[in-house]
């Protein structure tokens, strides 16, 4: 299914509608206001032609119910027939990376490294469908997925989204991902968007938002390889990225947005910019418009300031320093993915066949969440062959990720930055809650102090980071960054997490929580739950057997469904794992 905007229908109908169109309204269509910003009236006003959520924004109380009267409104006035204007229904979109993970109750998957380490393509796919149709249960079309991210430096915050250091494993997940959200883009499909162009993985010192310094050749060859099969796939959006490559904003990069990615390798859906991606292009906020609109942006993503990009990006058209040329090439594909996704044959949010479905976080797909959860699991290190465990034996659960279903789902979790605690993740099991289903005589002592040796068997502790989502997950050692500024080019770094790979620094209430079991005589099963590897060395030495869970998502169930010997072990690492002695390559796995 390779999407053709040059099909009569789709061509003619599109050529019909922007013959009718005023300038006003072909810029509102460029523009995707946060929905914080923007009311159902001034979306009708100012012809806007898509809204989104950013990360953990929400209507209401954030259930199906909420969502879908918000999308409702927004597409009612957007389709408002009034005299002179041009009904085009609104685009919503989200960022549905790991599940439709914004939303109370919506089934959680484990983010993209654990699906890389399942090595399982077709299941990735099945997780894409599901996706799409919790997406639809509440009436949004759009999530800004898959990341083709290839990460090279375990630094970067964004490490988690990636499903590989490599290349070729990245690339075998494009088009069934992609599939699997749009389908045939029946009424069961979601547009899906391809990010972030080109080389985010890349960048020095894994620093969000950077600069990738390499070769033409190596760009192509590690960064750009995995958006062939999407866009073989079809894949109708791409998003661009923050980075840079060799000093300049991808955003404004009209060789790599146009020349490369439009005409090179024939893309022929709409490009949209990440979120403000274009203020950091210059000081003068007019001149970083033009700059983005020439380089081949089709679509604004704006936080706030989305009257500004109007009055701005209209008089660049009427002045010409944006060419009317450029404006119609830009609406014409935004148009054409609305109708080839089907969108103005759809009736309103609220009548379509998906709307506030009972599929949203249902069993049947909390099931396959479960199974992407056993074939994520690495087996690094089983002493003795501690495991698997018996039902039987005397198990204390322990660590402050064991019962805590807001660290197993990590950043992009009903809120942009994650949350703690089970309360905010509706529905699923921690993973102590699914040791305690298995194994019903299991204690739970989260800092340890419960451990007896003679009373406990063994100890499974569950340790790792806490969530974070972009650059408030960087690692960032002393040195490695210059401080930033919001001038051209230099986006202002957040905050970072931490300061080194060590998790023994990072996180001291790890290591102290084994060691105080360990006293006791207790062997120990450690569970890392972790956005990337992290150097455990000491760890290891006070622990018999090693799981990297990464971050497994709602169902923490999978987890006790492999250490208990239900499942096998099957999972390997798709990113190298760096530890101060021995250093396991990508591909291992016990
Ligand atoms: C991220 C994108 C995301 C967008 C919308 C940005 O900060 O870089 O990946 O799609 O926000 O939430």
């Amino acid at each position: 299914m390779s999407f053709d905007p040059a099909a009569p229908s789709t061509t003619a109908f599109v050529d019909q509608l922007l013959s009718r169109m005023t300038l006003e309204q072909k810029v509102g269509q460029m523009l995707q206001p946060e929905r914080m910003a923007i009311t159902p009236e001034e979306v009708a006003r100012h012809h806007i032609g898509s809204v989104l959520s950013g990360g953990g924004s929400a209507p209401g109380a954030n259930v199906p119910a909420d969502w879908i009267a918000m999308n409702d409104a927004y597409w009612m006035a957007s389709m408002r027939d009034e005299p002179g204007r041009v009904p085009i229904p609104l685009l919503y979109g989200v960022d549905a990376v790991h599940g439709h993970g914004n939303v109370l109750g919506a089934t959680v998957f484990p983010h993209n490294i654990g699906l890389g380490a399942a090595r399982d393509p077709e299941l990735a796919e099945r997780i894409a469908r599901i996706t799409a149709r919790e997406v639809l249960a509440t009436g949004v079309d759009w999530t800004f997925a898959p990341t083709l991210a290839v990460a090279r430096h375990l630094y970067w915050g964004r490490t988690y989204e990636s499903f590989s250091e490599d290349t070729t494993l990245v690339a075998s997940y494009a088009a069934p991902f992609v599939r699997g959200l749009q389908g045939d883009l029946g009424t069961d499909s979601v547009i899906a968007c391809a990010k972030h162009w080109i080389g985010d993985g890349g960048t020095t010192d894994g620093r969000d938002q950077g600069n990738t310094v390499i070769s033409e050749e190596e760009l192509e060859r590690v960064h750009m390889a995995p958006y062939l099969p999407a866009l073989e796939a079809g894949v109708l959006t791409v998003m661009a990225s923050f980075n840079s490559w060799n000093g300049v904003k991808c955003h404004g990069n009209r060789y790599l947005i146009t020349e490369v990615l439009k005409e090179r390798l024939g893309f022929d859906g709409f490009v949209i910019s990440d979120w403000d991606g274009v203020d950091y292009l210059s000081d003068d906020p007019a001149e970083a418009l033009a700059m983005a609109a020439n380089a081949g942006i089709d679509m604004f993503m704006v936080s706030v300031k989305w009257e500004q990009y109007l009055d701005v990006l209209l008089q660049h058209a009427r002045s010409g320093v944006v060419p009317m040329s450029r404006i119609d090439d830009a609406v014409r594909r935004i148009l054409s993915v609305k109708h080839r996704y089907g969108l103005f044959d759809r009736p309103r949010p609220a009548a379509r066949p998906w709307a506030q479905h009972s599929c949203l976080g249902a069993p049947e797909h909390r099931a396959v969440a479960r199974e992407a959860v056993r074939k994520s699991l690495v087996l690094l290190q089983n002493d003795g062959d501690i495991l698997p465990l018996s039902r039987s034996a005397r198990i204390l659960v322990a660590g402050k990720n064991a019962d805590n279903r807001g660290h197993q789902c990590g950043g992009f979790t009903v809120a942009w930055q994650g949350t703690s605690g089970n309360q905010s993740i509706v529905g699923g099991t921690s993973i102590w809650e699914g040791i305690r289903e298995v194994a019903p005589d299991a204690v739970l002592s989260e800092d340890g102090s419960a451990a007896d040796g003679a009373e406990h068997d063994v100890a499974i502790v569950v340790i790792g980071e806490r969530p974070y989502a972009e650059g408030m997950g960087d690692i960032r050692p002393p040195g490695t960054v210059q401080p930033g500024s919001r001038t051209a080019g230099q986006p202002a770094p957040l905050a970072p997490y931490g300061e080194t790979l060590e998790l023994r620094i990072l996180h001291p209430e790890d290591l102290a929580c084994i060691r105080a079991i360990r006293a006791q005589g207790i062997p120990v099963v450690a569970v890392l739950v972790s956005g990337r590897p992290l150097i455990v060395d000491t760890e290891l030495e006070h622990t018999s057997a090693f799981v990297a869970a990464w971050l497994p998502g709602s169902e923490g169930q999978g987890v006790a469904d492999v250490l208990f010997g239900d499942h096998p072990f099957t999972g390997v690492l798709p990113f190298s794992w760096p530890t101060i002695g021995t250093r396991w390559p990508r591909g291992y796995g016990l």
